[in-house]
């Protein structure tokens, strides 16, 4: 059986070089070697690092009571205070922010010192946002939806800069844009999101309208993999959510036709491969 492999499935590009540096920073010797939170959502990734010396800082309390060590700064990023505070520690920290993010930073940074109030469409509780809220000084606002605009209250002549956290989504963003000029605020759009993870969801939609069963391969505690897992059993009711190959191997696939895979973004290349030999080999 040859199953149809999403080409967007596994690693966005973000992710792929944030291990690369950690395994970069491994392979150097460097010890002990800490990522700020985990480096992705993948608990056997995280725990194939651990077995190699790299620990996981859970918390700022946690990151503040550092005394040596080389801090990775996750894809997701961090806010200014966060580098301002391992300098001031002496801590080696290396820098392993995905440069779609790294980008907002400087946005917000430069119209923060204009005097502009930012303002962020995301989720004020994803570490994303928090890190780019720590560029913003003290002039930030994040909303959702157009009501959180609403209830804004700035001072007339206020000047706006809009960003969007990366995995923001696309028609929400423009309703925020459109409905911002319609309060008549004067506000500059900076479209920030990055179009790899619509672009992966776009594919498993296209792809579970043309099979029979259809594989999510990821962590149960990764969204952008539920999110999949939900927009494949829109179309495919034969869909199934694993971690591993291990997972799949009860399944009782019973005259199984054609069989789709897709994976979310923190997901390695190799549990990709070793699901698709299993589909091809034993179907
Ligand atoms: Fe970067 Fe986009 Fe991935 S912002 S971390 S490439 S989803």
């Amino acid at each position: 059986m040859k199953a149809t492999v999403a080409k967007t499935a596994g690693f966005c590009f973000g992710v792929q070089r944030a291990l690369d540096i950690v395994y970069e920073k491994i392979g150097e010797g460097k010890a002990p070697i800490f990522t700020y939170g985990p480096i992705i959502h993948n608990s056997h990734v995280v725990a194939e690092l651990k077995e190699k010396g790299v620990r996981v800082i859970g918390s700022r309390e946690e990151l503040d009571r550092l005394e040596k060590g080389t801090v990775i700064i996750r894809s997701h990023g961090v806010s200014r205070d966060v580098y301002e505070s391992l300098d001031r520690e002496g801590i080696d920290r290396v820098n392993a922010t995905c440069p779609f993010v790294a980008r907002i930073h400087r946005i917000v940074e430069k119209a923060s010192a204009e005097g502009r109030h930012i303002l962020i469409a995301g989720n004020r509780d994803h570490p994303e946002v928090q890190g780019i809220m720590g560029w913003c000084g003290n002039s930030c606002t994040v909303v959702q939806n157009t009501s959180d605009l609403q209830e804004i209250k700035a001072a007339s002549g206020t000047k706006f800069t809009l960003v969007a956290q990366t995995t923001f989504n696309y028609s929400e963003f423009k309703e925020l844009v459109e409905f911002s000029k319609k309060l008549g605020y004067d506000v500059s759009v900076a479209n920030t999101i990055c179009d790899a993870t619509q672009k992966r969801q776009e594919e498993a939609r296209s792809i579970s309208q043309l099979v029979d069963a259809m594989i999510v391969i990821g962590d149960m505690h990764s969204s952008n993999t539920q999110k999949l897992y939900e927009i494949c059993k829109q179309f495919c009711k034969r869909t199934y959510l694993i971690e591993t190959l291990d997972d799949l191997k009860p399944v009782n696939f019973q005259s199984p036709g054609r069989i789709g895979i897709t994976a979310g973004a923190s997901t390695p290349k190799k549990i990709i491969e070793e699901v698709q030999n299993y589909v091809r080999n034993e179907f």
